[in-house]
């Protein structure tokens, strides 16, 4: 596995970390993530008063619709070890006039600075496949839950994207090639259900959810754009293959013909 591949994983020794910010944002603006986003915060069911912490929060797209959904009296905290993304999750909360309920702090999700028992939701989303140590985040999401409060915990899955491509056989070197030398767990999103219920949470719940692109937002022509790269690099396709590649798809795009799904898999139990 080529680790250094998920810029995710160590954001802040990237050559251009700012990229990542406007990358993440950009993904959070796209109407179909707007969509997962509002399901999510309901099934993790985030309500007015509540003390919440979010993982892996990167630039505070979901903390602050979070917040907007806790009133005045409601706090959420987010905590990311990236300083770049810390950072910019601060501006973006202070432009949006969320004063002192809404907080983001640095910190690494598998060694959490607060006390046990403490919130009442504690989620994270698309956080586990990046991460070598997802089990130890998730015990430490548990650990800090308040007994009756809930985990969420929401990834994608590698293994469920589909994409209309003219050569299926190069379709699935680039994407299941890279993918699977790139993230520590590109499938984690269907081990979420099973993960919950081991940790003896109770009344676990599974929801999925599909992305879908027909436009070729932004954000997916980025992500295809860096498999293409990536797979070069790996030596998974010539870079004329992964030109054509790209060329194809945009030409799917332009015809009106562009047609990408992934499902994301959400699970939530209650800390007994
Ligand atoms: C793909 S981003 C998701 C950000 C945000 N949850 C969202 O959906 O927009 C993954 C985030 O996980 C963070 N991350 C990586 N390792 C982590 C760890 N050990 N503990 C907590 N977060 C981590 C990264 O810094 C990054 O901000």
């Amino acid at each position: 596995m080529t680790r250094s591949l998920d810029p995710y994983g160590a954001i802040d020794r990237q050559r251009q970390p700012h990229g990542y910010v406007e990358h993440l944002e950009g993904r959070g603006r796209t109407p179909a993530q707007r969509r997962l986003r509002r399901r999510f915060l309901r099934f993790a069911q985030i309500g007015r008063g509540q003390r919440v912490l979010e993982i892996g929060s990167g630039t505070g797209i979901i903390t602050r619709d979070a917040a907007a959904l806790l009133g005045p009296r409601g706090v959420i905290i987010g905590v990311d070890p990236s300083r770049v993304m810390t950072q910019a999750a601060r501006r973006l909360a202070r432009a949006g006039g969320f004063g002192s309920r809404l907080v983001h702090a640095v910190g690494d999700g598998a060694r959490l600075r607060f006390a046990s028992n403490r919130f009442d939701r504690v989620f994270a989303v698309t956080v586990l496949l990046h991460v070598a140590n997802s089990s130890a985040i998730l015990r430490e999401m548990v650990r800090v839950a308040r007994p009756g409060g809930l985990i969420a915990v929401q990834d994608q899955d590698f293994g469920s994207l589909t994409l209309d491509h003219p050569d299926r056989a190069l379709t699935e070197r680039i994407m299941d090639g890279v993918v699977g030398r790139m993230y520590p767990d590109p499938l984690s999103g269907r081990t979420i259900f099973g993960r919950l219920v081991r940790l003896g949470l109770k009344e676990v719940r599974l929801a999925v959810e599909v992305f879908q692109d027909t436009k070729l937002e932004p954000y997916t022509h980025a992500m295809l754009r860096r498999r293409a790269e990536n797979a070069i690099r790996l030596g998974l396709a010539s870079p004329r293959a992964a030109a054509r590649w790209i060329a194809d798809i945009e030409r799917l795009a332009a015809r009106g013909q562009f047609a990408f799904t992934l499902n994301y898999y959400a699970g939530r139990g209650m800390k007994p």
